[in-house]
């Protein structure tokens, strides 16, 4: 399918809304019904209807037709969380007793999930270096039910070769599902590499303006329904319809977006590699990144998120440089218009600091929509020291 008519106009039945371009928010929460027969049709098989927006309702699925397509799959459920899209699936598709083999260093809520929320249900996870796909066949017990991925990972970028480890779980009835948060359907599409379910913050790429949280998980339509019929509803973790219409909104300007972000990110790391004050810039398509071959030939372009390090990495450097910053912001999160900054010394308290651990050093820089010149004079200021 064309990407310009996912964007455009899949899922959009215009004559049915006075022909207008920009699709409704059907703000309701209840749907009614003429008849007896259609409504105990609705109610025996939510999933094909619409009855209750905590279910479907009109305008995410415009959003849901959108988000399948462009993955790839046959069908999408759409959440008020990044977070939700990832911990639905796993508790819908696991039993206690069950185990998993994760990537090692997910999302941090992710690792929370795995390793605080899930034991309490009696599921334990294994957490492998997904770089080596030994570690992961190593790992796999009987009981192992899901294979975990997060590719690129969004502070160290280490990648998982996806058809390896789809090819190994398949023989092994192992589920897969991967979190493509970085890379987006645009520059990554995870269920064409053997992958089950794909798993993604619609807050970053989808969005793209910081002002939605939401989540995206995709599938085949049989394992979408089984998630839906229990723990999607049960979790009660869906979207409002505006939240939906500003995703619907964002899609409409996602290539522009992810294109522009990505060649600034190749003059700014261009730029900082040959900075006398960094030491290493990390990107997963730059010359040097160790896993370049698997990234060209997984990916298709890569997300504006890279991190670097100082060469002289004390604690008071990684600060100085970023207070110092005018245009940059210091905040979490990313892929909205606005460059932003994070290091690694602000997610750990100042004694836990370790001068030489590779990770603590990290100070990760998302790139905006900004121009890349007014961008790296930014960085210049503050790193003059
Ligand atoms: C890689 C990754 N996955 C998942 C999430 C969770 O998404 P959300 O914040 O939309 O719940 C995030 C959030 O930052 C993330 O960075």
């Amino acid at each position: 399918m064309d990407l310009s008519y996912i964007l455009n106009e899949l899922g959009e039945e215009r004559e049915n809304y006075f022909n207008a371009v920009a699709p409704p928010i059907i703000q309701t929460s209840n749907f009614t019904f003429k008849t007896i027969a259609d409504f105990r049709a609705a109610m025996s098989d939510e999933f094909k209807a619409t009855l209750y927006s905590r279910g479907h309702n009109p305008t995410l699925n415009i959003l849901r037709k959108k988000l399948a397509a462009l993955d790839n799959a046959q069908d999408a459920l759409v959440f008020s969380s990044g977070i939700a899209a990832i911990s639905v699936p796993i508790l819908a598709l696991l039993q206690q007793g069950d185990h998993i083999v994760s990537v090692e260093n997910p999302y941090s809520w992710t690792i929370k999930l795995f390793q605080s929320f899930l034991p309490k249900f009696g599921i334990t996870t294994t957490f492998v270096n997904g770089a080596d796909i030994e570690s992961f066949e190593k790992a796999i017990r009987p009981e192992t039910k899901l294979i975990y991925l997060e590719s690129p990972n969004t502070f160290s970028y280490e990648l998982q070769d996806m058809q390896a480890v789809a090819n190994l779980a398949r023989a092994k009835g192992i589920i897969t599902m991967c979190d493509n948060s970085y890379c987006s359907p645009y520059f990554q599409k995870p269920i064409d590499l053997g992958i089950d379910l794909v798993a993604q913050s619609a807050t970053k790429y989808i969005g793209g303006h910081s002002d939605v949280v939401a989540g995206v998980l995709t599938g085949n339509r049989e394992v979408i329904g089984r998630i839906f019929n229990h723990e999607f509803m049960n979790i009660g973790a869906s979207l409002s319809p505006h939240s939906a219409w500003l995703l619907i909104r964002g899609l409409r300007t996602m290539p522009l977006r992810l294109k522009q972000s990505f060649e600034s990110a190749k003059i700014i790391t261009a730029w900082l590699q040959q900075h006398l004050a960094i030491d290493q810039v990390i990107w997963p398509f730059n010359a040097d990144f160790k896993q370049s071959e698997l990234a060209h030939r997984q990916m298709q372009g890569c997300g504006g998120m890279f991190s670097f390090t100082l060469k002289e990495p004390s604690l008071e450097k990684i600060e100085t440089f970023c207070d110092k910053l005018q245009h940059i912001l210091m905040a979490v999160s990313w892929g909205g218009h606005e460059s932003l900054i994070i290091p690694t010394i602000a997610t750990i308290a100042k004694d836990d600091y370790e001068i030489n651990n590779d990770r603590h050093q990290l100070i990760r820089m998302y790139v905006g929509l900004e121009e890349a010149d007014y961008l790296i004079k930014d960085l210049e200021q503050a790193l003059d020291f």
